[in-house]
């Protein structure tokens, strides 16, 4: 009887694969061995689109006081992705993120968990320096974030950290408090898409009160844990 039933089976195996049609199984398409690179050229080229939406900005207090649009630093074919509030004194006239005394320190966290920062990209809510070094006011935050968000598309990271309380409400809104939310994994849904989110404290932050710096640690951790566990390579 089990006999009977496997040659059943097998025949009915053997009919199946004959029905298959040779293209089912073997696509015409010859392989690209060149794969990567339209991809790069993709990315730079949507990050160029980018700048020139947000050069376009109008009637902007942050854009009519600033030097220069500060977009991003480091990959941008990186895994991780770092967003941190808006640039200073020293990233408007340099052009880039985290140059100052935070970047310093961002550096050193960065290190201390064997990430070299050359290896992700970093990047910011705003991209024009507030003045005074002021917090983005809610409306600017709400305005830059949809930048961010195309930004965050562009670059498709598999690990989205978020600096600081103005980078946690340009994308989770304001009614939520940075000191409960930090240093879990949320899941953040931008165009259909969700991103491995992390919340922590700011450089800039740690600088004023260094006793929060413990709990930096410990995100910190949980992001080299996070790293190893998905195979990253940085
Ligand atoms: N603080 C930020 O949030 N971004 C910078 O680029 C510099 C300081």
């Amino acid at each position: 009887m089990i006999e009977n039933d496997k040659n059943q089976k097998d025949k009915i195996n053997e009919e199946l694969i004959n029905t298959y049609e040779i293209s089912y199984i073997f696509e015409n398409k010859p392989l690209n061995r060149l794969k990567t690179k339209p991809t790069l050229e993709k990315k730079s080229d949507r990050l160029d689109q980018l700048k020139r939406k947000i050069e376009e900005i109008d009637d902007c207090e942050l854009k009519s006081n600033a030097k220069n649009l500060v977009l991003y630093d480091g990959d941008f074919n990186s895994p991780v992705m770092i967003v941190g509030e808006g640039p200073g004194e020293k990233e408007d006239s340099l052009g880039k993120p985290f140059m100052g005394d935070a970047g310093q320190l961002l550096n050193k966290m960065l290190e201390a968990i064997k990430i070299d920062r050359k290896k992700i990209y970093i990047t910011n809510v705003v991209n024009y320096r507030p003045p005074n070094n002021r917090k983005p006011e809610p409306k600017e935050i709400n305005r830059y974030s949809n930048y961010l968000k195309e930004h965050i598309s562009i670059i498709d990271p598999k690990i989205l950290i978020l600096m600081g309380s103005t980078a946690m409400e340009s994308l989770f809104g304001s009614k939520i408090k940075i000191s409960k939310e930090r240093g879990s994994w949320k899941e953040v849904i931008i165009n259909n898409k969700t991103y491995l989110t992390m919340i922590t404290f700011h450089p800039a932050y740690l600088l004023r009160q260094a006793d929060q710096k413990k709990y930096s640690w410990a995100d910190l951790k949980e992001l080299r844990k996070k790293i190893d566990q998905l195979n990253i390579m940085l």
